[in-house]
This record gives C-alpha cells, structure tokens and sequence, in this order.
C-alpha cells in the first residue's frame, strides 16, 4: 500500500490549480441514468471515487467513454467523461460495490424514477458515525415508491411510476436532497422539498437537471419546486470547482505560511471557512480566477468553530482546520454537529504531538509551539488530508500510512503541493 513521506518546515508559494468537485461529480454522474441521451460531464476529477462509481455504473450497462488527454493537458486538468445509460439491462446495485462507497447508494433514484424498479444494497463509505438512509428512503416513499428492506437491499418500485409530492426533511441531508430532486424530475406532477440542502453541489445538479429538460425552481434555498416532466433529454455540463479542495490548501498554507494563489476556484463556495481563516490570522483576497491565501511572519490564533450545513462552516473542512489549530496560540474549541464520530484525526493528530480533548460533540485544541513528525494512519478521507497539513510543519519526518483514503478525494495532491515547495512524496508499496 502507497504511503506518503512529508519532512516538515518548508512554506508553500505558487499556484494550485483546483480541480472539480468530487461531492458535484458523484451526483452529476448518476443523473446520467435518468435519459437515454449522453450527458457529457466536463472538468471532472481523475480520483478512484469517480472510477469506482462508473464501475457500478457500468454494471448496469451504462456506456461511457472517456475523452483523451489533449496537447498540453496536464495529468491534473480534469478530464470530460461521455455516459449513456441507453440500453439499461439491470437495476440492482449489489453490496460488493455500494459498500465501497456510499453515494452510489442515490442511484436508487433515477432508476425508480426511470425504469420504476432498484434494488440497491445499504451503503458502506467513511466510517464516520451511522450514517443511515432512512431520509433518502422516505423521500422516495412520498413521491410514492414502494419500499421494502430485504437482506441488506433497498427495494424501490413504482410500476406506473413515480408521483409528485410533498417532502419535509427533518435534518439538512445533502444526499436526501440530491435523491428527491433526481427522483422529482420524472414524477407525474409537482414536488415541494423543505429543508432542502442549499449546497453549491446541489444547485450544481440542478443546473445540469435544467439543461437536461427538468422544471426546476428554488436550488440552492431551502425550498425547492421540481415540475415532472415525462422525459429528459442529452446535455454538457462543467463541474464546479471543489470548495473541499480549495479550503483544504488554504489551511495548508495558513498552516505551512507563504503564498498561494488557489485557481479555477470562487470564494463564495467556501465564504465561512475563509471568515474563520482570516480571523486566525490569514490574509485572503479574491483573485480574477480564484483566491490569494498568505500568511507570513504572523502566529496562528485560536479560533472557536461549531460545523453547519451550507452555509456554515462545512463539516468536511473540520480535519483540516483541527490540524491548524494544533499550532494556534491559545485553545480552540471545535464542534462537530453533522456526524458523531467524525474525530478519529484526533489520536493520530496527537502522535505528532497535538493536545486536543474530546467531550462529546466538542474537542479542545491546545495550540502546542512546535509538532514532531512520526508515522501516522489515514482513518477516512478528510481526516487523512489533515494529517498532511499538520505534517507540512511537524519537524522531521511524517509518514501517512493507507492513503488510498486520499486517492478517493484529493487529485494529484503531492504534485500540488510539491510544486509549492512541499517536501513531499508518495512511496509507492
Ligand atoms: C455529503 C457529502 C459529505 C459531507 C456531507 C455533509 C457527498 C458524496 N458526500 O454526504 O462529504 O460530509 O454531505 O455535508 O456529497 N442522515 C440521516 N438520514 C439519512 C441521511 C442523512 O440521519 O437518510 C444524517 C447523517 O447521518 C448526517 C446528516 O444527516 O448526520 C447529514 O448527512 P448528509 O448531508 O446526508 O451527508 P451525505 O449526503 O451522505
């Protein structure tokens, strides 16, 4: 298994192109199944996550085809994918490849939507917390899919398809709004979802639903309006840059100090992780194409977060700023409200030398002077990232075991990072 070696000290100057978002690609993706026509997807990442989704993809007899790299393409511009779901043979999704990652659990929905049948196994994915579907299953329900659970599967079924309908959300699910707006789009009447998930990947989805020939209002508001129409058609859309990724390198250099100019990226995708940066000691300004992020000479300072739903701090960001807090003067308190068990960077974080208690939903981070390299272990994909950030300034030597966690979310991330004066490489094992 790949391990990644960091030697700590060095500061990060240059440019990172950012690449498009994993969270919108997965989604995009699985509209795909939803008309007999090609949606061509454009800017999409090379990370084993989209790999891995078009393999379950294809097992339903999905084509797809894969545009080749042009003059001058770097192994990082994100590549443009062709899918047709045309000639759909089969609509189960067995447990061997939903466990393998837990949103290709929302294919469920086109397939009701489409073809009034799927059978899809539970989902596996981060271990992070239960993380159960319960939400995306009564959304289908309300829009009037049959539902039974039999032996690990989901089975949805709507033999005369699906009907409009009224869906309140009792807790923000990102996921639970991409299934009822893909189910929606194909249902006989119209949908009404509250609490909806004002996600940009959600408004993402919608713009490329639209382009596809779906009546849809509300995206990106609480309160989405989605007006079934009989079929959709063929489209092409670019995927929005991925705000994970952007505030994931803005840490680092907050972390590591120098300055970096994050590409191909939009401030307001990430406005409240910035606010938090700046108020730690930061210095952020937008650029033409994206966003300058510097700090120089100055200390980090504590700054208190509690996660939230778009637009709060994102929870998938909490590793990252955890690890920048490690180095901060005075103690930082941190509150996770999307997942329980979303701490495991926390033992790891402390073998370099972190002071960080936890109590309950909060941990407690002591900014320490100084962090010392050792061999640590990637839990799931956020927490692994913010084991690179603290190994960016941890003296001596960190190696990051098990990084096919990183694989599955950050493209080419020690090219990145090398490249900005990062002592970083991937050993290959
Ligand atoms: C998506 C993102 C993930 C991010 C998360 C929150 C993708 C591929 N993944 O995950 O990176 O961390 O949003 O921003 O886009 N819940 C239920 N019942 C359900 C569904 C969810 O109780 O049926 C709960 C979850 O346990 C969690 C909360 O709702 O506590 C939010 O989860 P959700 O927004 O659905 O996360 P995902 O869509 O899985």
């Amino acid at each position: 298994m790949d391990r990644i070696r960091i030697r700590g000290g060095a500061p990060l100057n240059g440019l990172i192109p950012i690449s498009g978002a994993k969270n919108a690609a997965l989604p995009l993706m699985i509209a795909s199944l939803l008309t007999e026509d090609t949606l061509e997807l454009g800017n999409v990442p090379r990370l084993a996550d989209i790999s891995s989704l078009l393999r379950i993809m294809s097992n339903f007899g999905l084509d797809h085809s894969i545009a080749g790299r042009r003059p001058g393409q770097s192994s990082e511009t994100g590549q443009t994918i062709r899918l047709t779901a045309k000639s759909i043979i089969d609509t189960c999704a067995p447990y061997e490849l939903v466990s393998t990652m837990r949103a290709s659990f929302w294919v469920i929905a086109p397939l009701v939507a489409r073809f009034g049948h799927a059978k899809v196994s539970m989902p596996g994915g981060c271990a992070i917390g239960t993380r159960p579907v319960d939400l995306l299953i009564m959304a289908l329900a309300r829009l009037g899919a049959a539902i039974e659970i039999e032996g690990g599967y989901v089975i949805a079924t709507a033999p005369k398809g699906l009907r409009g309908g009224e869906i309140d959300f009792p807790k923000v699910t990102v996921g639970g709004t991409h299934v009822a707006l893909m189910a929606a789009t194909l249902a006989q009447g119209t949908t009404v979802i509250r609490n909806a998930a004002r996600e940009p990947e959600v408004v993402d989805l919608a713009e490329c639903l639209v382009k596809m020939g779906a009546r849809i209002t509300g995206a990106g508001t609480s309160e989405i309006v989605i007006e079934g129409v009989s079929s959709l058609n063929g489209a092409s859309h670019d995927v929005m840059p991925d705000r994970i990724e952007t505030g994931t390198y803005a840490m680092a250099v907050a972390m590591a100090g120098g300055d970096l100019v994050l590409e191909n990226t939009r401030p307001d995708y990430l406005q409240a992780a910035l606010d938090v940066l700046a108020q730690a000691g930061a210095e952020i300004s937008p650029t033409h194409s994206g966003i300058r992020v510097r700090r120089n000479g100055n200390g980090i300072q504590a700054v208190d977060v509690t996660t939230d739903p778009f637009p709060g701090f994102p929870t998938d960001l909490q590793a990252q700023f955890m690890a920048l807090m490690t180095r901060a003067s005075g103690t930082s308190r941190i509150r996770e409200t999307i997942f329980e068990n979303r701490f495991m960077h926390v033992q790891e974080l402390a073998r370099l030398g972190a002071h960080i208690r936890l109590d309950g939903d909060c941990a407690y981070v002591e900014g320490v002077p100084g962090l010392k390299g050792a061999p640590v272990m990637a839990t799931d994909l956020r927490a692994s990232v913010s084991l690179v950030i603290a190994g960016l300034v941890a003296e001596g030597e960190t190696t990051i075991n098990r990084v096919y966690h990183l694989d599955r979310g950050f493209e080419a991330l020690e090219a990145k990072l090398a490249r900005c004066g990062a002592e970083i490489e991937r050993l290959r094992g």
